[in-house]
């Protein structure tokens, strides 16, 4: 499985590249007028797609643009085809394809590709994670001051939900400084990869960070809600660190739940 999710990576990942600056159409997405999407995301996960019906036709899938294809499997390829949208449509080289596979309701196996730089980020449950073939770990930053953090906003950011805004102000005065790359799969790649410290979300989709909540953990890093429960890609809300400053956002992001 892991192979098939890193090859349909890739293989949609090098169409995306090659489809930058190409859009024909752009639609606005639950009447939000920030909320994009290109007949690019739509067949980059039309080619996902039928990759996977290719090697695995029994299994379900959960994919963002056309939702869930249930036969009631105990497998679920959980696809994001194209995260990074809004970066995609400035022709700003930050997105990348997201594929993950929940068994039983656990995820055992994720891919994430970035076309830009030709990285791939792949784990299996229990086997490690890897960038390039390469085994990565979570970084050694033992505060925050010292931890360089990532985050990402929402759709409906103005209307400022689970505190959104409130939670940005006091990671920027605690922290060394404050990412936002506009792709989720990436920033939680980048937790992995031991290039960021942490990471936190509110109203993720469970194609977002399917793949990465994995990537993390066999990083060596922990990934939870705001409360400290452990993660479900269900649950909106996502913290994930390289463990050591866990308790610490923890504790900044309780200043305002
Ligand atoms: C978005 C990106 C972004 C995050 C948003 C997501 P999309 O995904 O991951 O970084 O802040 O919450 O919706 O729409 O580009 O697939
Ligand atoms: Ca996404
Ligand atoms: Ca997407």
């Amino acid at each position: 499985m892991i192979k098939v999710a890193m090859d349909a990576a890739l293989e949609a990942g090098k169409f995306l590249k090659y489809s930058v600056g190409k859009v024909k159409s752009i639609e606005r997405k639950m009447g939000q007028a920030t909320n994009l999407v290109t007949e690019i995301d739509k067949q980059s996960e039309a080619l996902i797609i039928k990759k996977i019906k290719q090697h695995f036709p029994a299994h379900d899938i959960l994919a963002e643009e056309s939702g869930s294809h249930n036969i009631k499997s105990e497998f679920r390829w959980v696809i994001d085809p194209l995260d990074g949208t809004t970066n995609f449509t400035h022709a700003l080289p930050i997105f990348s394809v997201s594929i993950a596979v929940e068994h039983n309701g656990e995820i055992v196996a994720g891919a994430i590709y970035d076309p830009s730089s030709d990285e791939m980020f792949s784990a299996e449950k229990g086997s490690g994670a890897f960038l390039n073939g390469k085994r990565i770990r979570v970084s050694t930053s033992q505060t925050l001051i010292e931890s360089l953090l990532v985050t990402g906003f929402p759709y409906n950011v103005k209307e400022n939900p689970n505190h959104a805004v409130e939670h940005f102000v006091n990671f920027l005065m605690e922290g060394q400084g404050v990412r936002r790359l506009g792709s989720a799969a990436l920033d939680l790649a980048y937790i992995a990869a031991g290039r960021l410290d942490g990471f936190w979300e509110v109203f993720l989709n469970p194609w977002d960070k399917a793949a990465g909540i994995l990537l993390v953990q066999e990083a060596g890093g922990s990934v939870t809600d705001f409360r400290g429960k452990p993660a479900s890609i269900y649950e909106p809300n996502t913290l994930a660190t390289n463990g050591t400053i866990h308790e610490h956002m923890l504790e900044i992001l309780r200043r305002s739940l």
